[in-house]
C-alpha cells in the first residue's frame, strides 16, 4: 500500500527469504525433537507471524501457548525488568519448551524470560528467533535457532512494529528516518 511504501526505506528480507529460512529451521526442529512432545511458546505480539509460519511447517504434533510481557516502569525496556501481562496456561513441569521470538535486540527480554521459564521445572527450554541483532546485544543469550543476523537498524514488518504499526507487512523492511525522527 502507498501509505506504507512511503514509510519504508528498503526491503531487508523478502517473504520468500523468510519462508525458505523457516523451512530449514523447521527441519532442524523436527529432527531435534523427534519422539518428543514440544510446547511452542510465542511471545506476544511480535512473534505472531513467525509462530504461525513455523508451526505449520513442523511435521510433529506440537502444543502452542502464548505469553505477553512488558518492561517494567516508564516505558524503556533497557532495564531488563519484565512484567508478565499474560502468563502461560500450561504447566511447564517436565515439558520440552521452545520459545519463539520475532527478534532479539538487546537480549534483555529473552534472558529474563528464559530464567523465568526455567524456574518452572521444564525438561528443556530452547529459543527460536527469526531475527537477531548481534551489534545491539547487551546480554548473551544462548539461542538454538536463528533465522537471520541483521544489522543494527530500525526494522519493521513480519510482526515487528513501530508504534504498533507495520506488523502486518509480509516482509522485513527498514523504516525511513522521517517516520521516527521528530
Ligand atoms: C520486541 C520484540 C522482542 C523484544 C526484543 O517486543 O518483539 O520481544 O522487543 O527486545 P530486547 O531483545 O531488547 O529485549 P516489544 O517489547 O516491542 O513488544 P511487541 O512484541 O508487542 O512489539
Ligand atoms: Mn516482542
Ligand atoms: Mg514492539
Amino acid at each position: 500500500p502507498a501509505d506504507m511504501g512511503d514509510d519504508l526505506e528498503r526491503v531487508l528480507l523478502t517473504e520468500a527469504q523468510l519462508g525458505a529460512r523457516l523451512d530449514e529451521l523447521a527441519e532442524q526442529i523436527d529432527a531435534d525433537y523427534a519422539g518428543k512432545e514440544l510446547l511452542v511458546v510465542g511471545v506476544l505480539k511480535g512473534a505472531v507471524m513467525v509462530m504461525a509460519d513455523l508451526v505449520r511447517r513442523l511435521h510433529s504434533t506440537v502444543q502452542m501457548d502464548w505469553m505477553a510481557v512488558s518492561s517494567y516502569g516508564s516505558g524503556t525496556k533497557s532495564s531488563g525488568v519484565v512484567r508478565i501481562l499474560k502468563d502461560l496456561d500450561t504447566d511447564l513441569t517436565g515439558r520440552h519448551v521452545l520459545i519463539v521470538e520475532d527478534i532479539i535486540d538487546s537480549g534483555l527480554t529473552l534472558s529474563w524470560l528464559l530464567a523465568n521459564l526455567r524456574s518452572r521445572g521444564p525438561e528443556s527450554v530452547e529459543i527460536a528467533t527469526m531475527l537477531r541483532k548481534p551489534e545491539a546485544a547487551k546480554v548473551d543469550v544462548d539461542v538454538r535457532y536463528v533465522g537471520f543476523d541483521i544489522p543494527n537498524e530500525f526494522v519493521v514488518g513480519y510482526g515487528l512494529d513501530y508504534a504498533e504499526k507495520y506488523r502486518n507487512l509480509p516482509f522485513v523492511g527498514t523504516l525511513a528516518p522521517h517516520v521516527y525522527s521528530h
